[in-house]
Protein backbone atom coordinates (compact mmCIF):
# COMPACT_ATOMS: atom_id res chain seq x y z
CA UNK A 1 0.00 0.00 0.00
CA UNK A 2 1.68 3.77 -1.00
CA UNK A 3 1.08 5.90 1.76
CA UNK A 4 -0.65 9.28 0.82
CA UNK A 5 1.45 12.32 -1.02
CA UNK A 6 2.44 14.81 2.35
CA UNK A 7 0.28 17.86 2.22
CA UNK A 8 2.16 21.07 1.33
CA UNK A 9 2.61 23.55 3.71
CA UNK A 10 1.45 27.01 2.97
CA UNK A 11 2.82 29.80 4.94
CA UNK A 12 0.00 32.79 4.94
CA UNK A 13 -0.17 35.94 6.69
CA UNK A 14 -1.39 39.50 6.68
CA UNK A 15 -1.60 43.01 8.47
CA UNK A 16 -4.78 44.40 10.05
CA UNK A 17 -6.27 44.98 6.67
CA UNK A 18 -5.71 41.84 5.68
CA UNK A 19 -7.01 40.00 8.54
CA UNK A 20 -10.72 39.13 7.76
CA UNK A 21 -9.75 37.92 4.51
CA UNK A 22 -6.75 35.71 5.92
CA UNK A 23 -9.39 34.02 7.91
CA UNK A 24 -11.34 32.79 4.79
CA UNK A 25 -8.66 31.85 2.41
CA UNK A 26 -7.41 29.30 5.19
CA UNK A 27 -10.16 27.97 5.28
CA UNK A 28 -10.38 27.37 1.61
CA UNK A 29 -6.63 26.65 1.53
CA UNK A 30 -7.66 23.78 4.38
CA UNK A 31 -10.40 22.39 1.58
CA UNK A 32 -8.22 22.05 -1.05
CA UNK A 33 -6.13 20.09 1.56
CA UNK A 34 -2.82 22.19 2.29
CA UNK A 35 -1.54 22.38 5.53
CA UNK A 36 -1.56 25.89 6.04
CA UNK A 37 1.07 28.02 8.29
CA UNK A 38 -1.20 31.14 9.92
CA UNK A 39 2.17 33.64 10.88
CA UNK A 40 -0.25 36.24 11.78
CA UNK A 41 -1.74 38.82 12.19
CA UNK A 42 -4.04 37.33 15.29
CA UNK A 43 -6.72 40.43 14.97
CA UNK A 44 -7.89 43.34 13.35
CA UNK A 45 -6.12 45.67 15.85
CA UNK A 46 -3.72 47.99 14.06
CA UNK A 47 -0.43 46.11 13.29
CA UNK A 48 2.74 47.01 11.22
CA UNK A 49 2.78 44.95 7.64
CA UNK A 50 6.79 44.36 7.72
CA UNK A 51 6.61 42.40 10.84
CA UNK A 52 4.75 39.76 8.75
CA UNK A 53 6.40 39.94 5.03
CA UNK A 54 9.29 39.14 7.01
CA UNK A 55 9.03 36.04 8.31
CA UNK A 56 7.57 34.34 5.67
CA UNK A 57 9.42 35.50 3.12
CA UNK A 58 12.28 34.53 4.86
CA UNK A 59 11.00 31.20 4.74
CA UNK A 60 10.46 30.83 0.75
CA UNK A 61 13.99 32.51 0.35
CA UNK A 62 15.52 29.59 2.17
CA UNK A 63 13.21 26.90 0.74
CA UNK A 64 11.69 25.85 3.47
CA UNK A 65 8.23 26.25 1.92
CA UNK A 66 7.63 26.47 -1.25
CA UNK A 67 4.70 29.07 -1.81
CA UNK A 68 3.26 31.94 0.47
CA UNK A 69 0.54 33.89 0.80
CA UNK A 70 0.67 37.43 1.97
CA UNK A 71 -2.33 40.13 2.41
CA UNK A 72 -2.24 44.06 3.13
CA UNK A 73 -4.71 46.63 2.21
CA UNK A 74 -3.31 47.57 -1.18
CA UNK A 75 -0.62 44.49 -1.38
CA UNK A 76 2.02 47.16 -2.14
CA UNK A 77 3.77 47.42 1.23
CA UNK A 78 3.91 43.61 1.83
CA UNK A 79 5.43 42.98 -1.98
CA UNK A 80 8.20 45.72 -1.61
CA UNK A 81 9.04 43.78 1.78
CA UNK A 82 9.09 40.08 0.12
CA UNK A 83 10.95 41.02 -3.49
CA UNK A 84 14.10 42.16 -1.13
CA UNK A 85 14.68 38.64 -0.08
CA UNK A 86 16.63 36.23 -2.67
CA UNK A 87 14.65 33.67 -4.57
CA UNK A 88 11.30 35.60 -4.02
CA UNK A 89 9.15 36.32 -6.67
CA UNK A 90 5.83 38.43 -4.84
CA UNK A 91 3.34 39.50 -7.12
CA UNK A 92 0.43 41.70 -6.39
CA UNK A 93 -2.47 40.20 -7.92
CA UNK A 94 -6.01 41.59 -8.55
CA UNK A 95 -7.33 39.34 -10.98
CA UNK A 96 -7.11 36.09 -11.95
CA UNK A 97 -5.70 36.46 -15.36
CA UNK A 98 -2.85 38.31 -13.75
CA UNK A 99 -2.67 35.41 -10.96
CA UNK A 100 -2.06 32.98 -13.89
CA UNK A 101 0.42 35.18 -15.97
CA UNK A 102 2.14 35.82 -12.53
CA UNK A 103 2.89 31.89 -12.49
CA UNK A 104 3.26 30.92 -16.33
CA UNK A 105 5.54 33.39 -17.07
CA UNK A 106 7.01 34.96 -13.92
CA UNK A 107 7.16 31.53 -11.85
CA UNK A 108 5.90 34.19 -8.61
CA UNK A 109 6.26 31.77 -5.28
CA UNK A 110 4.48 34.50 -3.13
CA UNK A 111 0.90 35.79 -3.92
CA UNK A 112 -0.10 39.10 -2.32
CA UNK A 113 -3.49 40.38 -2.13
CA UNK A 114 -4.89 43.82 -2.02
CA UNK A 115 -7.64 43.05 0.50
CA UNK A 116 -9.19 46.36 0.95
CA UNK A 117 -9.95 45.92 -3.07
CA UNK A 118 -10.82 42.66 -3.50
CA UNK A 119 -14.16 40.62 -2.59
CA UNK A 120 -14.21 37.33 -1.00
CA UNK A 121 -14.77 35.51 -4.10
CA UNK A 122 -12.69 37.39 -6.70
CA UNK A 123 -9.85 36.41 -3.71
CA UNK A 124 -10.65 33.14 -3.68
CA UNK A 125 -10.79 32.46 -7.29
CA UNK A 126 -7.08 34.20 -7.69
CA UNK A 127 -6.18 31.96 -4.79
CA UNK A 128 -6.84 28.97 -6.80
CA UNK A 129 -5.59 29.75 -9.88
CA UNK A 130 -2.31 30.90 -9.02
CA UNK A 131 -1.96 27.42 -7.00
CA UNK A 132 -3.11 25.61 -10.04
CA UNK A 133 -0.67 27.45 -12.65
CA UNK A 134 1.98 25.85 -13.55
CA UNK A 135 5.46 27.77 -14.93
CA UNK A 136 5.67 27.64 -18.20
CA UNK A 137 9.71 27.78 -18.44
CA UNK A 138 11.07 27.94 -22.13
CA UNK A 139 11.77 31.46 -22.95
CA UNK A 140 10.18 32.50 -19.10
CA UNK A 141 12.95 30.45 -17.52
CA UNK A 142 16.17 32.51 -19.03
CA UNK A 143 14.29 36.19 -17.86
CA UNK A 144 13.24 34.84 -14.11
CA UNK A 145 16.91 33.34 -13.76
CA UNK A 146 17.80 37.23 -15.09
CA UNK A 147 16.28 38.86 -12.08
CA UNK A 148 18.42 37.98 -9.88
CA UNK A 149 21.52 37.91 -12.51
CA UNK A 150 22.55 41.92 -13.19
CA UNK A 151 25.92 40.94 -14.05
CA UNK A 152 25.18 39.23 -17.04
CA UNK A 153 22.70 41.56 -18.39
CA UNK A 154 23.38 43.50 -22.22
CA UNK A 155 24.36 47.16 -22.00
CA UNK A 156 21.28 47.97 -23.80
CA UNK A 157 21.52 51.92 -23.54
CA UNK A 158 22.15 53.91 -26.28
CA UNK A 159 25.51 55.46 -24.37
CA UNK A 160 23.67 59.11 -23.78
CA UNK A 161 22.69 57.48 -20.22
CA UNK A 162 25.56 58.71 -17.83
C1 LIG B 1 -2.62 49.70 6.47
O1 LIG B 1 -3.46 50.78 6.73
C2 LIG B 1 -2.08 49.74 5.06
O2 LIG B 1 -1.21 50.80 4.89
C3 LIG B 1 -1.41 48.44 4.71
O3 LIG B 1 -2.31 47.40 4.86
C4 LIG B 1 -0.88 48.28 3.30
O4 LIG B 1 -1.82 48.68 2.36
C5 LIG B 1 0.46 48.81 3.04
O5 LIG B 1 1.02 48.71 1.97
Amino acid sequence: MTSPAPKERIPIASDHAGFEMKQKLEEVLKKMGYDVQDLGTNSEASTDYPDYAHPLAHEISEGDAKRGILLCGTGLGMSYVANRYPHVRAAVVWAPEIAELARKHNDANVLVLPARFLSEPEAEKILKTFLDTPFEGGRHERRVEKIERKEDIPDVSDGEIE
